[in-house]
Parts: C-alpha cells; structure tokens; sequence
C-alpha cells in the first residue's frame, strides 16, 4: 500500500524458524497475523534468503483472486518454471516435464490433458485441456490435486526440496462453494499427509479468526497439521529503525513519537513516515490521514469496513456500522450495545459473533471493543450517518 519499498527490518526469530523448516522438512508453518502486519514481506525475503537451496513458489491470493483452476495452473507453472531453470537445457526440461506429466496422468487417470509447450524463449509453458471437445470444462478436483501432486513429483526428480507458499491461505479454503470442490479442506489435508520428507506448505494470511478455527479446532480436516507462527507487531527498536529508513531525516526522537502513537505497525509507521510534513508533529499527521477523506488512514478504515462487511445486505451492513459506531474506542458489554443502538438484545450476540469472526471486534472480560487501532480512531471521529 505505500509506494516506496523499505529494506527488510528484523523478524529475525520468525525467518530463522522458516529457513530451519527447509532442512527440517516435517514441519509445516503457518503465519497469522492482523492486516499489513507483514507476513507478504516475511515471506518474500524468506524465498530470496533460501535463494537456490530449495524450490520456492509462492501464490498469494491477495494478488490473483484465483480460482481452483487458476489456483492450479498458477501452481504448475510455477514449479515448472522452477524445475526447468535447475534441469540444464530446455529441452532436456521439456521431456522431463513431460514424462512426470504421463506418470501423474497413468496414476490418477485424468479425464483431462496437459499440454507442454515451449514459449518463444523455449521455456515450458503448460497448459490444461479438457480432454473431450464437447467437454468445456475440466474437473476441478482432479486438477487441484494434480497441481498438489505434481508439487511431490517435482521434489523426488528433482531432489530437491520444494517449499509451496500460500498466502492469504483462507481463499484456499473458499473453494469449497465451488462444485466438486467441497472437500478441499480432505484435499489439501491429503496432499500434506502424502507428501514425502521433500515439500513443504506454509500458509499465511489475516483472517486471524478463521484461520486460527481451520488450522487448529480438533474437529477441522487440518488440525495438528501446523505449526501457527502468529505474526505480531514490531519492538520499539525496529519500529524506529523502520521510520527512520523510510524517512530520512526524522531524528530517533520522532520515531518514538510515532512508535508511542501507533505501535510497531509497519503499515501504520510507513504511511506516518511517507506523509509527515515538516513541520507537522506525528500526531498532527495522523489525525489529518484519518480526517480527511482522501488521507490515507480515512481510506484503510474504510476499505476494511467494505471489505468485511461486503458480503451482507445493506439493512445487515447499516446494523453493523451501528455498533462499530457505538463502540468506537470503548468497551462495552452487550447489555450497554443494546441500549445505545437500540438492536434487540436478544439479535445482538449473532452480529457480534460476525464482527469477532472478521476480527473487527474482540471480546474481553468487560465486553466488546473494535480491534484496530485506526478503525477505533476513525469510527470515533466519524458519526453513523446511517
Ligand atoms: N520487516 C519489514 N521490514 C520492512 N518493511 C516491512 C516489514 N514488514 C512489513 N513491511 C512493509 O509494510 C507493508 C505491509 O507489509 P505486508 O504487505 O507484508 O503485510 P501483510 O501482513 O502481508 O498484509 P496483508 O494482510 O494486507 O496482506 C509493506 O509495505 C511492507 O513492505
Ligand atoms: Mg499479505
């Protein structure tokens, strides 16, 4: 979201841990955390860390909404691309690919067919067919695990070990609405039991809740399957160290201004350290990104709301901005919700319940709060104008 890219700060403990899965190859990770917290960031500089020891593909849904078969391609290609580069020849790569491509095709009797192609630079470009003319489609599960089983086959030819990274991990979990595809979840759980000591899957993502629920609840198809890494704020250190990198000139005691105003958010500090005029304090800043509606804290809170309250019709949308509203930056219970909104108290538990589930609200002993710090700040400034 912010333009320039700073260097890579810390995260020391968490890529050591990623980097030692490499040659520990049972385990697999997965790294939740809030919304621009950084887990895109950890994961990039962990593929360029690990560079040629292993195979490294990353598919971030946050990028592509992909799906199934996008998803899949998108995964074959990748590891094709990765493959061939390692084969020695292209066209050495083309007949390798092509013979794990008949192998995988004898064992699970696809009813579809992949077509190995070279690309005018003579790189293997794959693409899937319906095997049949009259056939428009091609069968969605078989195809996710081809692209799971072609991740295996990759690993054994090529003795190396394959790392498949899926960011924004819960789209992956999505596909279940789609026809076919409703046990992705077995698919996936398949996929990593079968898998051999070759490749391993980490997974990340923000919805905090949800993937919290999917990866570790004992009645879920993946429990016991990772390892959670929760991917958390920086320390006051390298909170400043991150400032004063993307802005030049701030001296060590304005990066702690910043470090007490909004914590170790590296979004949060990034938008600070790009939009901070001279002789405005940090404060000053952020209350203006947050007041003005094109500054950039104004359109983050927004965007948020949008984004997780979407899915609902406007009567639900206008019932959740009410309460987002009427919390602002206080804790309530929900007797006190209910008075202030006027939502019956007894329709309340099941909005909340929906709030805590796209980790808007948290509960607490002394009731229900808004989450995010800008949120809370923006909802306080801003009225309910529903
Ligand atoms: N350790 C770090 N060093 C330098 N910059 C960082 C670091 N962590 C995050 N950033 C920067 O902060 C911003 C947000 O990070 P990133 O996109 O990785 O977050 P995310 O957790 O993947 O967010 P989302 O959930 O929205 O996908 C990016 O501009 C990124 O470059
Ligand atoms: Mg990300």
């Amino acid at each position: 979201m912010t333009s320039a890219t700073v260097e890579f700060i810390d995260r020391d403990e968490i890529m050591s841990r990623l980097v030692n899965s490499v040659q520990d190859r049972n385990v697999c990770y997965a790294l939740i955390g809030s919304r621009q917290i950084g887990k895109t960031r950890i994961l990039r500089e962990f593929a360029r860390r690990v560079g040629e020891k292993a195979i490294v593909v990353r598919l971030d849904f946050s990028v592509n909404r992909y799906s199934p078969e996008d998803f899949s391609s998108a995964l074959i290609q990748s590891l094709t691309d990765e493959y061939a580069k390692r084969v020695g020849g292209r066209k050495r790569a083309l007949s390798h690919i092509s013979s794990i491509f008949q192998m995988l095709k004898d064992i699970q009797r696809l009813r579809f067919s992949i077509v190995i192609e070279a690309d005018e630079q003579g790189k293997p470009q794959i693409s899937i067919k319906p095997e049949l003319a009259e056939e428009k489609r091609v069968n969605k599960k078989e195809l996710v695990e081809l692209a799971f089983a072609y991740a295996t086959k990759i690993a054994e030819e090529s003795r190396t070990q394959v790392v498949v990274i899926i960011d924004e991990f819960q789209y992956l979990a999505d596909f279940a609405s789609y026809p076919g595809l409703k046990s992705i979840m077995e698919i996936f759980r398949h996929t990593l039991d079968e898998r051999g000591n070759n490749v391993s899957y980490i997974v990340s993502g923000s919805r905090i809740h949800f993937l919290t629920h999917i990866l570790s609840d004992g009645k879920s198809p993946l429990f016991g399957r990772f390892t959670i890494i929760p991917v958390g704020e920086l320390e006051e250190k390298y909170t400043c160290e991150l400032y004063m990198k993307a802005r030049k000139n701030a001296s060590l005691e304005e990066a702690r201004l910043v470090y007490e105003l909004v914590g170790g958010h590296p979004f949060y500090l990034l938008t600070l350290a790009e939009n901070k005029h001279g002789d405005e304090t940090p404060r000053d800043t952020y209350q203006r990104l947050l007041s003005e509606p094109t500054g950039a804290f104004n359109l983050y809170a927004r965007y948020i709301i949008a984004e997780d309250l979407g899915s609902h019709a406007k009567a639900r949308q206008s019932r959740f901005l009410k309460i987002l509203h009427t919390l602002g930056d206080r804790t309530m219970p929900v007797s006190e919700i209910s008075k202030q909104t006027k939502i019956v108290l007894t329709s309340l538990p099941w909005y909340l319940q929906q709030l805590i589930s796209y980790d808007l609200v948290a509960k607490s002993k002394d009731g229900y709060s808004v989450k995010e710090k800008v949120l809370r700040d923006y909802l306080t400034i801003t009225t309910d104008s529903v």
